[in-house]
């Protein structure tokens, strides 16, 4: 059968400035989601945004916005974010003591639950909460920073986890996000990858924002 490929266009390379046009810009390109990287200095060395700017996203878009919370202590903020707008809810495992009530409060509130691995974290962290999340997000990159290089040796983390969701028989998405470019997220996609977010592939392409979004769609359309 073939797999449904999601695009989500992370800002964090977008020009700020004019943020309706950028987003204006990615639907008409055809994007599927809205990626948002929330960091807090803390878990990430890096400070992007919060709640106040993804319901800035939220008047701008009616696309889903995918937020990735790379900050401690998540379960403190999961409420503020749904208010703002979020649809779906990414926390990293290493920044949730107790991971199984935090995904579970995330679906309580109603939005869509994700966990997120580092790169030196194992798919074995997440494997008893696996029935617990819709989207599952191998970091291919260690997280902070757009425009870093993919790490290849994530391609078998990947294998890995559509494995435990097979076997398992669940429907979760696996999403790949750093370094996402024409060149890697094919490579992503034969793991089983099937949502990829990309920033500077997107708003720093040669043919502009419409050319990367159609360099992703047609690099996965082989796939
Ligand atoms: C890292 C960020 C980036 C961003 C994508 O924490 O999550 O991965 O979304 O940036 P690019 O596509 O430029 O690697």
């Amino acid at each position: 059968m073939l797999r449904e490929y999601i695009l989500a266009p992370s800002i964090l390379m977008a020009d700020l400035t004019c943020l309706s046009e950028m987003i204006q810009e990615v639907e008409t390109a055809g994007a599927d989601w809205i990626h948002l990287d929330v960091m807090d200095g803390h878990f990430v060395p890096n400070i992007t945004m919060g709640p106040v700017l993804v319901k800035a996203f939220r008047q701008v878009t009616k696309l889903p916005l995918d937020v990735q919370l790379m900050i401690k202590k998540p379960e403190r903020y999961l409420q503020a974010f749904a208010d703002a707008g979020a649809d779906s809810l990414t926390v990293h495992v290493e920044a949730c003591t107790h991971l199984h009530s935090t995904l579970h409060m995330i679906r309580e509130i109603g939005l869509r639950a994700g966990v997120a691995l580092n790169p030196a974290t194992p798919v074995e962290a997440i494997t008893e909460i696996l029935s617990l999340v819709d989207l599952v997000l191998v970091m291919t990159v260690n997280p902070g920073f757009s425009g870093q290089t993919f790490i290849h040796s994530t391609l078998s983390k990947i294998r890995r986890v559509r494995a435990h969701l097979d076997e398992l028989d669940l429907r979760t998405r696996i999403e790949v996000d750093g370094g996402i470019t024409a060149q890697t997220a094919p490579l992503a996609a034969a793991e089983g990858a099937d949502v990829f977010v990309a920033s500077n592939a997107i708003f720093n392409h040669p043919d502009g924002i419409s050319g990367g979004i159609a360099a992703l769609r047609s690099s996965l359309s082989t796939t």
